[in-house]
């Protein structure tokens, strides 16, 4: 099965609002035409989420735009969070869930991982399942039944319907923000035991569909090395999302891929 690559670009706490707009502009203005031959996604700060729609809205990009993060009840009395209906409302079709560094700063837990995805794909909205080992658990040998784990539990409960919504993202935690890239290897051997768990799970036709992406120190030098592995169909960047040129060639890396 042919599957549409999967750029995201996750900004984390980066970017004023006024700063996204000249960001996400640069980005759309260097978009080229295949962009529509990949699912370019940008997941600002929610704070910039209103500026990046309207610039992208006003572009008639294809571009669309994402979430970092939700939380699973639509409404009510939890201060600092954010809902589903607020995100579809500004215009946000995607979101990012359990990121590693949500998991280790801020104790997310597979069940809240879980709870969000559940309550995004009942809303029609599209995951970006984050899940990754840690250096000690790769030193062990233990990271493909660690992260499958993962898998298994950010899916628990999610039929074959509501699993076609969702991408996961592989992102080896030591490859985050360091520079140090997994090898395509290691990536690729982790997106097909990832792809084996998704099938045991909903079926082989789902497996087949879903986007695995690989996270951590991936940037325009690295990017076709992994973009060929058979089992990866794109990438979660960190760093090099923040710079329109980089992500740019980023996109154009797996357009060429098509
Ligand atoms: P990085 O981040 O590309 O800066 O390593 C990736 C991520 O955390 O999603």
């Amino acid at each position: 099965m042919v599957r549409k690559p999967l750029i995201a670009g996750n900004w984390k706490m980066n970017m004023t609002p006024a700063e996204s707009v000249v960001l996400s502009q640069g980005i759309s203005n260097r978009s080229a035409r295949g962009w529509n031959k990949v699912d370019v996604v940008l997941c600002p700060p929610a704070i910039d989420l209103r500026s990046v729609v309207t610039v992208l809205d006003f572009d008639k990009s294809s571009i669309e735009v994402g979430a970092q993060n939700v939380h699973w009840e639509p409404s009510g009395a939890f201060t600092g969070e954010i809902g589903i209906p607020m995100l579809k409302d500004v215009g946000c079709s995607w979101c990012i869930v359990g990121h590693s560094e949500r998991r280790a700063m801020f104790a997310e837990t597979d069940m809240q991982v879980n709870r969000k995805v559940r309550a995004l794909v009942e809303a029609g909205m599209k995951p970006i399942v984050c899940v990754g080992e840690s250096e000690a658990v790769r030193d062990k040998g233990a990271a493909e039944a660690f992260v499958c784990d993962q898998v298994r539990a950010a899916l628990a409960g999610v039929d074959a319907d509501e699993a076609a919504l969702c991408s996961i993202a592989y992102e080896p935690v030591w490859a985050i923000g360091t520079g140090r890239s997994a090898t395509p290897e290691q990536a690729q051997s982790m997106a097909c035991a990832i792809r084996r768990t998704v099938r045991d799970l909903v079926g082989e036709e789902v497996a087949c569909g879903m986007r695995i992406l690989y996270g951590g120190s991936m940037k325009p030098e690295n990017a076709e090395a992994f973009l060929s592995c058979e089992d990866v169909d794109g990438g979660l960047i960190g760093g090099a999302s923040l710079d329109a040129d980089d992500f740019a060639a980023l996109v154009k890396t797996a357009v060429d891929h098509v």
